[in-house]
């Protein structure tokens, strides 16, 4: 018999389990050492690699064409498992398509530890995709550390991987370079994988008090501030979005600011903006119950992506400065809870009618727009999973982004292309603006049936004046259904890769 106090939440349970393992070694080698599986690359046409040791009829009788993404496995005399990974046309492989080919790899060799890549194209800086070494290390270990990434603290018998270590072999690398890549490519999953931990937390697992803990333990980790906002601060800074919003809610809301400085003068000063719901219910405009709303978990997906970003901040040397506004609560129905007919009060003294309390995402955003805007940031980017219509317009694998100011928007769309997190951009068509008008305050947090991204997105932009701005929905890409390529089934971690890469290059003007 147990005499334990029966705990709805273990004790043991771990916010961020990705940060309690040990990372496999990856390096790159000019000859392989023991290994328990070979990935070779093997383009679509023209000679096989003499190391596959078949040919290419032989191969395509196995259904093997070679196309990027795809594998073979092959048994072998020797016991090492070889693995033909799909490399497309001869010489041809890009940035996305090494990143694509490594996860491939580690997903054919699930049960093995040590595993080497021959790279099986030379690298003189000229290939066709104009990559260089740098990059390509920087890829490959994307590829390799995303798609080995899942989710086990709660399983009582979790299945550990085993990848213990990866050897790269290539011609003619500047392995200098390519190391330095690895390197980089190390710390953008780290963060990555700490956006995926948070979203796949059960809801009452991690509330927003909960987030704001991790979030004091990761500043003093990796090197950012943190000021936890309560709710008598929260009242204190007039935020009657995100009050609103709470005000069903068992748990307290918490406003995360986090703030990264670099050494020296800043080349600018960016700021970014979490959606932050903990659960989304709907609220009293509740959600009807769907598989659907298993998802719901992942609202806070906006919030975890910005905390991600400033965990590989200082180790990348970012030149700018970098203010974040997470916005956490719950949106509940109880007998507290914000109603259909409510007028809010934001910070910015703007006038909210709630038509909806499932358009809570908005509500808690506006207000943190509004203190980035006070904050004198030179750009802000908000990312949040904001409208099931983003979803069904654009799918699970690619976001949309509106703005208000082109080069910003250009630069995030920029960003989300080299780190493979696909953007496309829709416009912030100002002729719908009048859907949000409200016959008692200054504006409503609901648009008309169509354009639902489009309408949430006029409504943001309210609160960022002239301030250059541009907003991302993740409502669709937060999550994949399956293992695919870099993401693996479940919370992808979808815009921590994009937004550290745009903080990296970011200057103010
Ligand atoms: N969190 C949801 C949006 C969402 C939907 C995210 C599906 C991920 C997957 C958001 O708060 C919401 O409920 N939006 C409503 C807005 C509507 C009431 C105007 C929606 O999209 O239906
Ligand atoms: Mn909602
Ligand atoms: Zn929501």
């Amino acid at each position: 018999m147990n005499h334990e106090p029966y705990k709805l939440i273990p004790e043991d349970f771990l916010v961020l389990p990705s940060l309690g393992g040990s990372d496999p070694k990856l390096h790159f080698v000019d000859g392989f050492g023991a290994l328990d599986a070979i990935g070779v690359l093997v383009p679509s046409e023209g000679d096989v690699p003499e190391s596959v040791g078949l040919h290419r009829e032989t191969l395509e009788s196995a259904g093997f064409d070679g196309k990027p993404g795809t594998t073979l496995q092959l048994a072998n005399a020797s016991g090492t498992l070889v693995v033909a990974v799909g490399g497309g046309k001869p010489g041809a492989l890009d940035a996305d398509g090494w990143r694509k080919a490594a996860a491939a790899l580690v997903r054919a060799t699930q049960k093995h530890s040590r595993i080497g890549f021959e790279l099986t194209q030379s690298f003189d800086g000229t290939d066709a995709s104009g990559m260089d070494a740098e990059r390509l290390g920087q890829v490959l270990a994307e590829g390799v550390l995303l798609a080995r990434y899942s989710y086990e603290t709660l399983k009582s018998r979790s299945e550990p991987t085993t990848l213990a270590e990866v050897q790269f072999l290539g011609a003619g690398l500047d392995t200098a370079a390519a190391t330095q890549g690895l390197e980089t490519g190390r710390v953008k999953v780290r963060a990555t994988a700490i956006a995926r931990d948070l979203c796949n937390a059960p809801p009452s697992h991690l509330t927003a008090v909960g987030l704001a803990s991790a979030a004091k333990e990761l500043g003093k980790r990796f090197g950012f501030g943190v000021e936890e906002f309560n709710k008598d601060q929260l009242i204190e800074l007039r935020c009657g979005g995100l009050l609103g919003v709470n005000a069903g809610s068992a748990q307290e809301p918490r406003m995360i600011k986090l703030s990264y400085q670099p050494d020296g003068s800043a080349t600018g000063h960016l700021g970014l903006v979490g959606k932050g719901i903990m659960y989304d219910s709907g609220g009293v405009s509740l959600k009807p119950s769907d598989p659907m709303h298993l998802l719901m978990k992942m609202d806070m997906g906006g919030a975890a992506a910005v905390l991600a970003v400033f965990t590989a901040l200082r180790d990348l040397g970012c030149k700018a400065a970098v203010t974040g506004f997470l916005m956490c609560t719950d949106n509940m129905p109880s007998g507290s809870a914000y109603k259909l007919g409510d007028v809010l009060t934001t910070r910015s003294g703007l006038t909210i009618e709630v038509k909806n309390t499932d358009a809570e995402g908005r509500l808690v955003m506006c207000d943190a727009l509004t203190l980035a805007v006070e904050d004198g940031v030179d750009g802000i980017v908000d990312i949040a999973t904001l409208t099931g219509a983003a979803l069904m317009s654009l799918g699970q694998l690619t976001a949309p982004v509106f703005g208000n100011e082109q080069h910003l928007v250009d630069r995030v769309l920029e960003s989300g292309r080299r780190a493979d997190e696909q953007l496309w951009q829709l416009p912030l068509e100002r002729a719908y603006r009048p859907q949000l008008d409200s016959d008692i305050a200054d504006i409503s947090n609901l648009g008309g049936p169509y354009a639902g991204s489009t309408t949430a997105a006029l409504f943001l932009a309210e609160f960022v004046g002239d301030t250059p701005w541009a907003h991302i929905d993740i409502a669709g890409t937060m999550q994949s259904d399956k293992d695919d390529a870099w993401r693996s089934k479940g919370a992808t971690g979808f815009g921590a890769r994009l937004l550290i890469d745009l903080a990296l290059g970011y200057s103010a003007t």
